[in-house]
């Protein structure tokens, strides 16, 4: 065990990760130069296209220092903020971080927040400038930055070029001074911590693990303690970064194994893997209906489940696709935690269902990846928060569509969720970042400058003001340098209200919202601007209307399209030409009285989409 390192590479998005692991698989030779591809262990196809990480990726290296061979365990992360969850167990699952920062852009926010998720594990931090080879590199200036953070002398930070190569070796033998080699104990029994698992189709539901105490071999009986489900191990082995077969698994090691378990509900990141044979010698018993019971010290304590923030709709786009859509979540979601999804149905769209979200990101991705790796074509809505009411019995309900939402003589109170919301920016975007965070509804609380220019401001916001656009409309207005993160900070008393839309005078349920009385004008217009180019003209003109508690907030018209009923004649009949004009403005007007618009499906989807 003491030439094993388990570690991860973690830093704000798009600081230089995946092109770090990409020299370290070099020098190790874990992947020969043939094969050796940029970005190597965004594995997904997802991934390589939008050049960022999604998944967590685990590989095994070996290297030779001192005569000694070590056996390194690294696991590249994501660093956008919607995939925090896969960060957090990847960093249960080692000893210790390298903490990359991009020395054109210094400390930005997601290197502070995976910064506190280390420390809080408690795990040995290795800091590390990258970048330098680029003319805009701010190297001393970084370093300050860091050592101002970590409370170290700038000395002790690396500054390196995971492009070009340079000083990459030293961070190895870095990894290997300072990082603790694992602490759990070949001798005791079995336990192995699930930090992650994916659905495989040739070897069934796959456990990827970091074995804690004790051993594994294939063949061995296996127990989850917290799904009170058995099977056995069909494969283990570890990552290269492909999946490679092994004969065992030993304490302090990360690897994986194939359960044997078909039920994908039952194998849960964060749960215990023990092994059968071992704790039947101990005080656990088989219950007489053949359960195994275990005391709750076999445990390890697992992760705290994330909290879904934004929800969006997802039904098929053919309504006999809901079953394979339903199976195709439960697969996904064991390669994602940290979605949750629920069945719903909407008149306009049949079966779906109504899934939670870590960010909007998160569930473009999602939507992606069922669409490519289950070949499901979908519609989804736009993300959007879940309001609370609390109802004259003093109930709390939570509202996620308009539906759920009570007469206003029912409702006591309603809220929303609010965010902290951390912007990192340099000084000379300042001015522009405030106007933009100043058109936020909330609150500033605070404004701390650090390093040599850069900002750090804090703001209170409702968190539906940040969901869509906002991370866009932050990157514009700094040319990509200003950095965001936010944490829950619980819900606050909004006033709601029912926004309405009529069409022609008839009520649309479909395109309904429930928004803060704040935006209902802002939400009004955009719907029924919407709606004016979307919706086809009809023989007669057509009103669209966004109504408040029976006030009209905005109002478009769509012209009536003109129909040449004269067109058969030609010559200069005036008479008869009149005559015929006459006839259609009657014909308009019982129309309009009759005032139904058939409204195409399509326009249901485009407006579900937002
Ligand atoms: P996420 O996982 O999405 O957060 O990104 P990441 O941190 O893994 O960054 P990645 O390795 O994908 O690199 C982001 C971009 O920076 C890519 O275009 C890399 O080529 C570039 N890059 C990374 N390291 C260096 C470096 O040392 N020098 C230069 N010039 N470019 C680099």
């Amino acid at each position: 065990m003491e030439n094993i390192r388990n570690f991860c590479i973690i830093s704000h998005i798009d600081h230089g990760k995946s092109t770090l692991a990409d020299r370290f698989l070099e020098l190790t030779g874990t992947v020969s130069k043939e094969k050796m591809r940029t970005q190597y262990l965004d594995m997904m196809d997802l991934e390589r296209e939008k050049g960022i990480t999604i998944k967590m990726q685990p590989v095994r290296m070996e290297y030779t220092l001192n005569n000694k061979v070590y056996s390194l365990n690294l696991i590249d992360t994501p660093g956008h903020v919607d995939f925090s969850y896969e960060v957090s167990r990847s960093l249960a699952a080692t000893e210790g971080v390298i903490l990359l920062v991009d020395a054109t852009k210094g400390i930005q926010a997601q290197t502070l927040a995976n910064l506190e998720m280390a420390n809080k594990q408690n795990l040995a931090i290795i800091p590390v400038v990258n970048k330098i080879d680029l003319p805009q590199a701010r190297v001393e200036e970084t370093k300050k930055e860091i050592a101002g953070l970590l409370g170290v002398p700038e000395n002790d930070i690396f500054a390196v070029s995971a492009k070009t190569g340079a000083n990459v070796e030293q961070i190895l033998e870095m990894v290997i001074e300072k990082i603790p080699s694992p602490s759990g104990s070949p001798e005791k029994n079995l336990r192995a911590l699930i930090f992650d698992s994916k659905y495989d189709s040739f070897k069934g539901i796959i456990a990827y693990l970091r074995v804690i105490d004790g051993g594994i071999f294939a063949g061995d009986k296996i127990y989850l303690i917290q799904s009170e489900s058995s099977g056995e191990v069909k494969e283990i082995g570890f990552f290269n970064p492909q999946l490679k077969p092994s004969k065992e698994l030993r304490a302090g090691e990360i690897g994986y194994l194939a359960t044997g378990i078909k039920e994908s509900s039952k194998v849960r990141v964060g749960d215990t893997l023990i092994k059968v044979s071992s704790f039947l010698k101990t005080e656990q018993f088989r219950s007489g209906l053949g359960k195994i019971q275990t005391s709750r010290t076999d445990a390890l304590p697992g992760y705290k489940e994330p909290k879904a923030v934004v929800f969006a709709s997802i039904y098929p786009e053919n309504p006999d696709d809901f079953d394979l859509l339903k199976e195709s979540l439960a697969k996904l979601k064991l390669n994602d935690a940290s979605f949750s999804f629920e069945m719903e149905t909407k008149e306009a769209l049949g079966r779906g269902f109504r899934c939670g979200f870590l960010g909007s990101l998160h569930a473009e991705i999602i939507s992606e990846r069922l669409s490519r790796e289950f070949g499901l074509k979908l519609i989804i809505s736009t993300p959007s928060v879940v309001f609370k009411i609390i109802n004259q019995k003093n109930q709390e309900i939570q509202i996620y569509s308009v539906r759920e939402f009570p007469e206003p003589g029912e409702i006591k109170e309603s809220k929303e969720p609010w965010v902290k919301l951390e912007v990192i920016t340099p000084s000379e975007y300042l001015g522009k970042i405030l106007e933009l965070l100043n058109n936020l509804e909330g609150r500033q609380t605070e404004t701390k400058y650090f390093g040599s220019d850069k900002v750090f401001l804090t703001y209170e916001t409702p968190l539906r003001e940040i969901i869509v656009g906002f991370y866009d409309n932050l990157k514009g207005v700094s040319r990509g340098f200003a950095s965001m993160n936010y944490e829950m900070m619980g819900y606050k008393p909004v006033e709601l209200v029912k926004l309405e839309i009529l069409i022609a005078g008839q009520k649309e349920e479909a395109f309904s919202r429930i928004v803060s009385s704040k935006e209902a004008f802002r939400e009004g217009k955009k719907i029924v601007k919407k709606l004016k180019k979307l919706l086809p003209p009809q023989l007669f003109s057509v009103s669209l209307q966004a109504v408040v508690s029976g006030k009209i907030i905005a109002r478009e018209t769509i012209s009536a399209r003109r129909k040449d009923v004269t067109a058969p004649l030609y010559g200069g009949d005036y008479t008869r030409k009149r005559k015929l004009l006459e006839k259609q403005k009657k014909g308009k007007k019982k129309l309009k009285e009759k005032g139904r618009v058939e409204i195409p499906s399509r326009i249901f989807l485009e407006m579900f989409k937002g």
